[in-house]
């Protein structure tokens, strides 16, 4: 039985939050199925963390979400006879919920919520350290999660990461979502198209009109709310930046990972980020008018270079980083 955090009193939209993320990263739900662009751009990740992980490992898997990450690591240790224990760290009580659901049962998995109110009931994030006990870790991995840190918080997150390694240790991540000068021209940010399918939306009537009806302070509240879904991604160098000063040794490597129309249809259909088109209820019609605007977006990512009829490429950056 796995120990730590554990879900109580989520909503069904919680909970149906949950359960599409998780069947986005894996077909029908089932963890022997990963999407392949899941399957692929975590590979690559694990491809740098595996030589640093043995049996009795400690590794950290921050922003865990509904276990993506983790499922797959685990799978090859299991098949390798490899155990470790695995502290998974995550902020979304709906995406960790499903993790828990999902991994549960295993006594070598650890859960802790990475968010917790201070003094004045205000939502803070917690430091590694505290949640690791003052333990060090042998591996940090962080897959799909550093883009979604705003710029302000990495030179101290990277300082959490270098304080909470090992001497020796590793921290390995991937970001499909941060610029680099070395994207070619045939491949996109993972998330352009869901930012290009909000520019799209911006101007829906049945939304503008829901927007009018609203006071013009929520209304403004509202439309920034949902321009944080998918921030506008920083430069890699203010990720190598604030790493390096934690005095972390790195190096950077990059791969292409095909992002089928399908699984980018289920992909922003997913309730939390389907709300890129708030303030449209959901249901049928809110899904519809989501449906049309990516398969419109797809269609002008083809005609622009980065993405074929079956798939879109989404530019992938993977950073290994020793403590020395
Ligand atoms: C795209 S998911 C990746 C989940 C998992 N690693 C995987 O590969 O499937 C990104 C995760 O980062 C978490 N996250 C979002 N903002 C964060 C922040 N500022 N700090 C830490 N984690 C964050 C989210 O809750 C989410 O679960």
């Amino acid at each position: 039985m796995a120990s730590g955090w554990e879900p109580s009193g989520l909503s069904d939209f919680e909970i149906a939050d949950g359960e599409l993320y998780h069947r986005a990263l894996y077909l029908e739900g089932d963890t022997n199925r990963p999407a392949g662009w899941h399957r692929d751009s975590v590979q690559h990740l694990l491809d740098l963390a595996l030589p640093y992980i043995r049996e009795g490992s400690l590794v950290v898997d921050y922003g865990a979400g509904t276990g993506g990450s983790a499922i797959e690591l685990l799978r090859v240790l299991d098949e390798r006879g490899i155990t470790i224990e695995l502290v998974l760290v995550d902020p979304l009580e709906s995406w960790f919920g499903k993790a828990r659901e999902i991994l549960g049962e295993r006594d070598d998995v650890h859960f802790e919520l990475s968010i917790s109110q201070d003094e004045s009931g205000d939502t803070v994030f917690r430091e590694l350290d505290e949640m690791l006990g003052g333990r060090k870790a042998d591996v940090i991995i962080s897959s799909s999660t550093l883009h979604l840190v705003p710029v302000r918080a990495l030179d101290d997150l990277a300082a959490q990461f270098a304080n909470s390694l090992v001497r020796g240790g590793v921290f390995v991540w991937d970001s499909g979502d941060v610029e680099s000068a070395l994207k070619p021209s045939s491949a996109a940010c993972l998330h352009d198209p869901y930012r290009a399918v909000r520019e799209y939306l911006r101007d829906d009537e049945a939304r503008k009109t829901l927007l009018s009806e609203m006071e013009a302070e929520d209304a403004a509240r509202a439309e920034r709310r949902v321009d944080r879904i998918f921030p506008v991604p920083f430069s890699i160098e203010v990720l190598m930046r604030a790493i390096s000063s934690a005095g972390l040794l790195s190096r950077i490597s990059d791969h292409v990972v095909d992002f089928s129309n399908e699984d980018a249809e289920r992909f922003i259909l997913v309730p939390r980020l389907a709300e890129i088109a708030a303030p449209l209820i959901e249901g049928e019609g809110r899904d519809a008018a989501i449906r049309s605007a990516i398969a419109e977006v797809l269609r002008e990512m083809r005609e622009a270079g980065t993405a074929s009829d079956t798939h879109y490429r989404s530019y992938w950056v993977y950073g290994f980083h020793i403590l020395p």
